[in-house]
């Protein structure tokens, strides 16, 4: 059963279409990696899917019961958000904002919550700790923990492993594999980490500003656009890079049906 569906969706930002006839499906307990180079439009598709983005054309649906205040989401982090100068019991309940409603302070179901995602993330010894002054790998379990707050369906992952060492990195994947495989949680993890990604996942989206591919592991690994990012190939040497994709990139003018593909409108 589907839990998000976009059907043809466009996303932009005033005057730039950032990511174009994007069409794909995240299914109860699916496992998506996100994929595509720098600007691509990666984060934009996940705002879109959060439903912080409206989208321009097309339509982001949602099936089995899910309500947009029901999806955990993990930003991509900034330096000034690694700075955050709260405790990280502060930080974890703030994930449950969206449970509170219109009471002023957090209640006891809240804080139980709390305390059940910080003991799946074994991070209960931090509690009182400052957010800014843990390790890069400390701070994403913190912020991993604040997302699963929000759901058990759907967990929306902007680069958690981002400036992360490679063990570290290791330990976020076996977390995220055990929220997916044991708790049925469903993943849309952003990474430029593909291989790795690649390990746990299902479903594969490539975006280059259009959608370049969206299907199974299984097909992309064998696809022209998998073997490019896999293998950190040349983008000249690539057709599928050539032609943006399944179809031409939009320029960013932001004109509606613009057919210009990668050069400037002019
Ligand atoms: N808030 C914003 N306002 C205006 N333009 C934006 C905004 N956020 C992103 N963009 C632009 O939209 C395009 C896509 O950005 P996006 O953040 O989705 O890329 P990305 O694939 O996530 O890149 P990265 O791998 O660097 O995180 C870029 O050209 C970017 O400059
Ligand atoms: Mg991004």
């Amino acid at each position: 059963m589907a839990l998000l569906t976009l059907d043809h969706v466009t996303l932009g930002y005033e005057n730039l279409i950032a990511a174009q006839d994007i069409s794909a499906q995240v299914d109860v307990g699916d496992y998506l990696v996100v994929v595509g180079e720098n600007g691509s439009g990666k984060s934009t598709l996940v705002k879109g899917m959060l439903g912080l983005l409206t989208p321009r054309k097309g339509t982001i649906s949602m099936g089995d019961g899910l309500k947009k205040n029901q999806i955990g989401y993990m930003p991509q982090q900034t330096a000034a958000q690694r700075d955050f100068p709260a405790s990280v019991g502060e930080v974890v309940l703030s994930g449950c904002l969206n449970r509170r409603g219109l009471k002023p302070f957090y209640g006891r179901a809240e804080k139980e919550r709390a305390e059940q995602a910080m003991g799946l993330l074994s991070i209960q010894d931090l509690k009182n700790h400052c957010y800014r002054e843990l390790s890069g790998g400390q701070q994403q379990r913190v912020l991993l923990s604040r997302a699963l707050c929000a759901t058990e369906k759907l967990l929306l992952l902007d680069e958690p492993t981002a400036g992360l060492d490679p063990l570290a990195s290791q330990e976020l994947y076996a977390i995220i594999r055990s929220l997916n495989r044991r708790r049925g949680v469903a993943i849309v993890m952003v990474s430029h980490d593909v291989n790795a990604a690649l390990n746990d996942a299902r479903k594969v989206l490539c975006m280059h500003r259009t959608l370049a591919f969206f299907g199974s592991v299984e097909e992309y690994v064998k696809s022209d656009c998998g073997r490019f990012w896999r293998g950190g190939g040349h983008a000249e040497e690539e057709s599928w890079v050539r032609d943006g994709g399944q179809g031409d990139a939009p320029c960013g003018c932001g004109e509606d049906g613009c057919d210009h593909g990668d050069k400037s409108c002019g």
